[in-house]
């Protein structure tokens, strides 16, 4: 596996490969999991060259102490990426992709009123800028992001149609632990009781489902979710919402089969996980 740390020597080797065999992009934060490599492998079968990208992107939080507290783990980061078959690793420093701070602000209309949006001002312009920049710099002919981040999936796709880059989309299934807990580099930051009360983000998802399913109305749904979690003072619950899962618009009524999604965020202890089921 090469690595690189600069955007020019990453562009100059990348240069002979483009014109002859196609390029595959996976951006992580790293501290990566099962959920990432699921990424890789699946990059892997369908394309000829996967490059990963390693960047704990300050631009993207909101909350200074989230960004300070986000695991760091690239020696062994990268070992797992060789070991999955990655062939280019980009691992920038911060300087490198923000030699000053940019002045471009991306807005992404009604997807920055809901949700990760609403609650998280600023973090989808971060996401996008670096996504932005990272689509520009490998140019690859596809990027592969996970349905765990639902709304980040809508604001990548928006992205690509607004600018117009030349880059396939491919959402790819949530990985879970087998308790049912999405997998997320945040996980580690769980304290060991937090961790095992965790799984309850799945199991409030998959009651709203159930409900749903046997006829109660997404709003009954919601309720049901709320109060799952005010029974628990553990967990403090930010949203939770039901949504086209495409669009990420608020919906009333069930959609087409794989149209419709739960999603939530909540915090546990000082960590905020979310989730999200499409059904
Ligand atoms: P990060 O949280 O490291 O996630 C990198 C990619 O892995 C994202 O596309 C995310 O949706 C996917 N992923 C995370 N957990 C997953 C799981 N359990 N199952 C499947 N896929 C999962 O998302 C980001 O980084 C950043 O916002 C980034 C896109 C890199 C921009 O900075």
């Amino acid at each position: 596996m090469h690595r690189f740390e600069t955007i020019a020597s990453l562009r100059q080797h990348l240069a002979k490969i483009r014109s002859e065999q196609t390029i595959g992009l996976i951006p992580t934060m790293g501290a990566l999991h099962e959920g990432h490599i699921t990424l890789i492998e699946k990059a892997k079968k369908e394309n000829d060259v996967v490059v990963s990208s390693i960047f704990v992107n300050p631009a993207q939080f909101n909350n200074p102490d989230d960004l300070a507290c986000y695991p760091r783990t690239l020696e062994e980061d990268c070992q797992k990426l060789e070991a999955a078959g990655c062939d280019i690793v980009f691992t920038p420093s911060v300087d490198e992709i923000y030699p000053e701070p940019p002045k471009l602000r991306l807005n992404f209309g009604e997807l920055e009123t809901l949700m990760e949006g609403a609650f998280r001002p600023g973090h989808f312009n971060g996401v996008g800028i670096v996504v932005a920049k990272l689509f520009n710099i490998v140019q690859a002919d596809r990027a592969y992001f996970g349905q765990k981040d639902l709304q980040q999936v809508a604001v990548i796709r928006r992205l690509i149609r607004d600018l117009s880059f030349p880059i396939e989309l491919v959402r790819c299934p949530t990985v879970r632990e087998s308790d049912g807990l999405a997998m997320s580099s945040r996980n580690r930051n769980l304290k060991p009781e937090e961790r095992a009360q965790a799984p309850a983000l799945f199991q409030a998802l998959t009651l709203a489902h159930e409900l749903i399913t046997e006829g109660h109305s997404t709003t009954q749904a919601k309720a049901a979710v709320t109060g799952f979690f005010t029974a628990n003072p553990n967990f403090r619950l930010e949203y939770v919402e039901v949504v086209n899962a495409d669009t990420l618009q608020l919906v009333n009524e069930v959609l087409a089969p794989g149209q419709t999604a739960i999603c939530l965020a909540v915090h546990l202890g000082n960590v905020r996980l979310i989730d999200n089921l499409v059904f």
